[in-house]
């Protein structure tokens, strides 16, 4: 036996118990264990049942997701689940945290399961490019039938246990000791002589339903709404296959659907962004085990469209939050504004009144700096202006406990500089929340001069407990995410001038997998944004880094965007759908003129160049400065902020897989043509002439 599956006897029940810390992966190990364990328990006269139990804070979190792309061992999942399930003897699953994936297959493959009502389970393949290759496309419809299994498999969402409970995935919830319940459980079957009931057995759930009509509206639905994609249509087809054919054969259907996805670069560029967005929280010069500070008790310093959303996000975590703001009127806004937000997620149905009502209870507005003096943790969230912040610091100094963390969430000015209204630099740190801060998951946590190590890591510890991707990236304008989007957006809009429509440049990149385009994004945010840093930086960049006036053509027309009804598109009254603008093209005629450009047709190939090695070419030049300390730091960033697609991996992992000798080749001729902005980053080229991959770093 191995050490990682035990097998022990107690009476007549075999204990199969798993420890493959952390998350119990089914690696080969487990595997080889899981086999002979189970053989050993069906060759063992004495034996009447088997409970299959975990170690540690879950049940098993699906297959070794770091095998994938490796020779394959010996033996596999499937003929691993597939002895399982045929076993004469039955066997209990017993399930906590998490059944996932591969871990879900070998709980449906035993013959009854258990779990804890805090249990979840579910098969998340498909957010790996994958689909559940181990039966779970046969074995879930026969449970729960093809609808409910199309909905579970293709959004790859767990569902809790009393669900799971109700559909038929659980036939117990237990609570207490996980060994002592599956063992009575398993007394019970004993002896009311209950034996094997086997999942690929059954067709009862699939019998009497149209399941050819469910599985062609939700191909309808998945070529709608996520039309690149791989691997859901091919988690639909293996579903297909439990109801067309019988479960040998659709069992084999599976496996060659699970090949195909296997050898999709999607699947590379999927597990790449789960991988590095758990590499992402693991700073370089931060030991492990450098100290935290507690954080019990929390402060928000404006109650504005950032300030709200950021107190939401501690009350949501259980924290109680303070928001400072300049008046009484103001105070009672701000409160308006979470009740207003919390308001609309229980109208959703996706909060309930009483968890709405005891997050409110967690926030309290004040306006007198002395209320804050016991909390742990202040998040600065007033204008970006460098006077206001200076006020606001030097009172946070005079008025919070020694110890406490203050952080700014500014989004461009110098962190540093903001450090030294107070005497306590080491203090301060950058906690960058995005919009809607209560809903966005990225949490830039920026590094200044003089952070001490025990706050960037209180701070990178409380963006997970915030249920954030807390990414560490140093100071400079835009720290790392806006720096790099400020070339994208300048270089759409030079696109707009040189021959482009905003639909032609929204509509390549939502084809290429971006949640939004640049044009109606900044629809969203509204145009004065981003023409006001226009504005900043025509005064201060040299003369050769020319800027589009796209922006200043439209604001003179009133057109800001959906807060007017017409930006780039137009929008009808309480509508946010864009609608063609009728008196857009004068203005793109008007700009190219001015520009002294001839408008030309522009291919989508050139669209995605010109925007994405805009990108790249600046991600470059931050990995190089040390802003971010991998590149696959920046792609967690751009994946959780802004929209890119996880299956393309990233703007410095898809550069890498497209050769960054090309890249590079494609950044000098841009060079060439359009100066300035496109001097290629000195480590591109490096890279570039090297051979080698920002992976490689
Ligand atoms: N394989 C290998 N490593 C895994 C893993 C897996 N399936 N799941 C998690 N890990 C690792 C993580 O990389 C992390 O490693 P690190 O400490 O070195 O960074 C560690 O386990 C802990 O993971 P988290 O930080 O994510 O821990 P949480 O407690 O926040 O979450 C979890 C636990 C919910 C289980 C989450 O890790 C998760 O969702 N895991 C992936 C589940 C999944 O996708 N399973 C399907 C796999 S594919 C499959 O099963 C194919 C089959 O059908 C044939
Ligand atoms: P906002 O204008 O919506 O809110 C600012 C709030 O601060 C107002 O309610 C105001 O009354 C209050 N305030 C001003 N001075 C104050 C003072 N001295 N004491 C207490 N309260 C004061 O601004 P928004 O958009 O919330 O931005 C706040 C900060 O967050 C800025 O630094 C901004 O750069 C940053 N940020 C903004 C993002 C966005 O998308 N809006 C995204 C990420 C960061």
């Amino acid at each position: 036996m191995s050490d990682v599956v035990t097998l022990e006897r107690q009476g007549a029940i075999a204990v199969v118990r798993v420890n493959n810390p952390p998350v119990n992966a089914l690696g080969i190990a487990v595997r080889e264990g899981l086999q002979n364990s189970f053989q050993a328990a069906e060759a063992d006269p004495e034996v009447k049942a088997i409970v299959l139990v975990c170690e540690g804070s879950t049940f098993m979190a699906g297959a070794d997701i770091k095998e994938f792309g490796k020779p394959p061992k010996s033996p596999g999942l499937p003929e691993v689940v597939n002895g399982i399930e045929a076993g004469n003897k039955p066997s209990v699953a017993v399930i906590h945290g998490t059944a996932l994936g591969g871990g879900l297959e070998v709980a449906v493959s035993c013959h009854y399961r258990i779990a804890l009502k805090s249990a979840k389970v579910g098969l998340p393949e498909v957010k790996l490019g994958l689909l559940p290759g181990a039966g779970g496309t046969q074995r879930l419809p026969r449970l729960v039938g093809v609808q409910k299994a199309l909905d579970m498999i293709v959004s790859g969402n767990p569902i809790g246990a009393t669900e799971a409970q109700e559909l038929g995935v659980i036939d117990e919830l237990i609570e207490g000791d996980l060994t002592a319940a599956g063992i009575a459980y398993a007394q019970r079957l004993i002896d009311e002589g209950k034996g094997a009931r086997r999942t690929g057995e059954r067709t009862d759930k699939l019998d009497g339903v149209d399941n050819a009509a469910l599985v062609e509206a939700k191909r309808a639905e998945i070529e709608k709404k996520m039309p690149g994609l791989f691997s859901p249509q091919r988690c639909i087809s293996a579903v297909e296959a439990s109801f067309t054919l019988p479960l040998e054969q659709g069992l084999k259907r599976e496996r060659e659907l699970f090949a195909e996805c296997l050898v999709s670069p999607q699947r590379g560029a999927l597990v790449h962004a789960f991988f590095t967005e758990r590499l992402a929280s693991k700073i370089d010069d931060l030991p492990k085990d450098t100290p935290t500070r507690e954080i019990n008790a929390a402060g928000v310093i404006g109650g504005g469209t950032m300030g709200v959303g950021i107190a939401m996000c501690f009350a949501n975590a259980g924290i109680p939050v303070k928001i400072l703001e300049i008046s009484e009127d103001a105070k009672s806004k701000a409160m308006q504004r979470c009740r207003d937000t919390y308001m609309m997620s229980v109208k959703r149905g996706s909060l309930t009144e009483d968890a709405m009502n005891k997050r409110l209870a967690l926030i309290e507005g004040v306006i007198d700096y002395a209320d804050l003096s016991s909390v742990d943790l202040v998040v600065e969230a007033v204008f970006e202006d460098m006077g206001v912040k200076q006020k606001v610091f030097e009172a946070l100094d005079k008025h919070c406990k020694p110890g406490a963390i203050l952080a700014s969430n500014t989004s461009s000015l110098d962190l540093n500089q903001i450090a030294e209204f107070t005497q306590r630099p080491q203090d301060v740190v950058g906690l960058h929340f995005f919009s809607p801060a209560n809903v966005m998951r990225l949490l830039e946590v920026v590094r200044g001069e003089k952070t001490a190590k025990d706050v960037l890591a209180t701070a990178m510890a409380i963006g997970k407990k915030l249920k954030k991707v807390a990414v560490p990236v140093g100071v400079c304008d835009g720290f790392v995410g806006n720096r790099m989007v400020f070339q994208y957006g300048r270089e759409a809009e030079f696109l707009l001038e040189e021959g482009a429509t905003p639909a032609q440049v929204d509509g390549a990149l939502r084809k290429f997998g971006m949640a939004m385009g640049p044009f109606a994004m900044r629809d969203l945010s509204g145009l004065d944004i981003g023409l006001s840093i226009r504005t900043r930086q025509r005064e201060t960049l040299p003369a050769e880094y020319t800027l589009p006036t796209i922006l200043d053509r439209m604001a003179e027309a009133g057109m800001l965007g959906q807060k007017t009804g017409r930006g780039f598109y137009l929008y009808e009254a309480g509508s946010r759908t864009p609608l063609d603008n009728p008196a857009l093209p004068a203005i793109l005629e008007a700009a190219s003129k001015e520009q002294g450009v001839e408008r030309r047709q522009l291919s989508d190939e050139y669209i995605l160049e010109r925007t994405l090695f805009a990108l790249i070419n600046e991600g470059a030049k931050i990995l190089e400065e040390g802003i971010a300390q991998r590149a696959s730091d920046i792609d967690v960033i751009y994946i959780n902020g802004y929209g890119f697609p996880a299956h393309q991996g990233g703007p410095m992992f898809y550069a890498d897989s497209l050769g960054l000798d090309q890249v590079y080749a494609r950044i000098s001729a841009f060079h060439k043509e359009h100066g300035a902005w496109w001097k290629p980053a000195p480590l591109l080229e490096k890279l570039a002439r090297e051979g080698r991959k920002f992976a490689d770093l």
